[in-house]
């Protein structure tokens, strides 16, 4: 029996920027969320960093809190600028788990006319100590090399800075310092997407065959202009990449559909 449309869909909430203990952080806005990704029943939750304000521990407590009620077996959580001011990285690792992971896992969807998709999700730590600044650093290509060097269908990387400048973010200062060696390694990796929090913008930066996909604010009035606090949900099916950007105030979505470039490359001898 043909497997239903829902059941192909791999399916990611990508959420960051909680800043647990900011003046502008709303808990309405942070249940909005969570409520709606429980909906969605997603196979994989990306918490790209920036849980907190200060990197004070109640303030991870509080979001550890919002994060255990999410739904979801495989969670992905790094730490942004903000969690590692106060040397806050050490409650992120205590409260929160290791500051750079990987995890693989398959998915029982079609990518093309495979049966099941393996992914691949590679996380890392891009913060400088007591620093606004990132970067991913050399000691962590390898790492990066590794963990992508087996043969999977779906490859995801996660850090919280930007790799290109997104527009309505002011003057840069947002990339880390070692984007282009970075992207390199990705691009050689043939990673699938990408994906960043940090400066509140939602944004889908094509690169070469990767998507660059950056999360807005989840739960604060931290927002610039006219974005809306949001999350993304991104949905893989067949030959797509869907990234709804999804505000957590009213819900109102905005839906952009991109082809899966290296999923035609890697099984074009498969019939098509
Ligand atoms: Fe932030
Ligand atoms: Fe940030």
């Amino acid at each position: 029996m043909a497997m239903a449309d829902t059941e192909r869909r791999f399916t990611i909430a990508q959420l960051s920027d909680l800043h647990c203990g900011d003046l502008r952080f709303d808990p309405g806005l942070m249940e909005n969320c969570i409520r709606s990704i429980n909906e969605a029943e997603p196979d994989l939750v990306v918490v790209a960093g920036d849980l907190t304000a200060n990197g004070y521990r109640d303030e991870f407590e509080e979001a550890r809190g919002y994060i255990d009620s999410i739904l979801c077996p495989r969670k992905v959580i790094i730490a942004g600028n903000h969690d590692c001011r106060n040397v806050g990285y050490l409650h992120f690792e205590e409260l929160l788990g290791p500051r750079a992971s990987s995890m693989s896992f398959t998915h029982s969807g079609a990518c093309g006319r495979h049966l099941s998709e393996r992914v691949e999700v590679v996380a890392v730590d891009s913060n400088k100590a007591d620093l606004d600044d990132g970067e991913v650093g050399r000691h962590n290509y390898t790492f990066i090399k590794e963990e992508f060097s087996a043969e999977v269908t779906f490859k995801i990387f996660v850090l919280h800075h930007h790799l290109v400048h997104i527009p309505g973010t002011g003057r840069e200062r947002n990339i880390v310092w070692d984007a282009g060696d970075v992207l390199q390694v990705l691009r050689e990796a043939r990673v699938d997407i990408v994906l960043s929090g940090h400066k509140h913008v939602p944004y889908v930066w094509p690169l070469d065959r990767m998507y660059l996909i950056t999360s807005g604010t989840a739960s604060t009035w931290r927002t610039r202009g006219f974005t809306p606090p949001t999350f993304n949900l991104i949905e893989v099916v067949g030959e797509e990449i869907t990234v709804h950007v999804i505000s957590a105030s009213d819900g109102e979505r905005r839906t952009e559909v991109y082809p899966r470039w290296w999923c035609h490359e890697r099984f074009a001898g498969y019939g098509r």
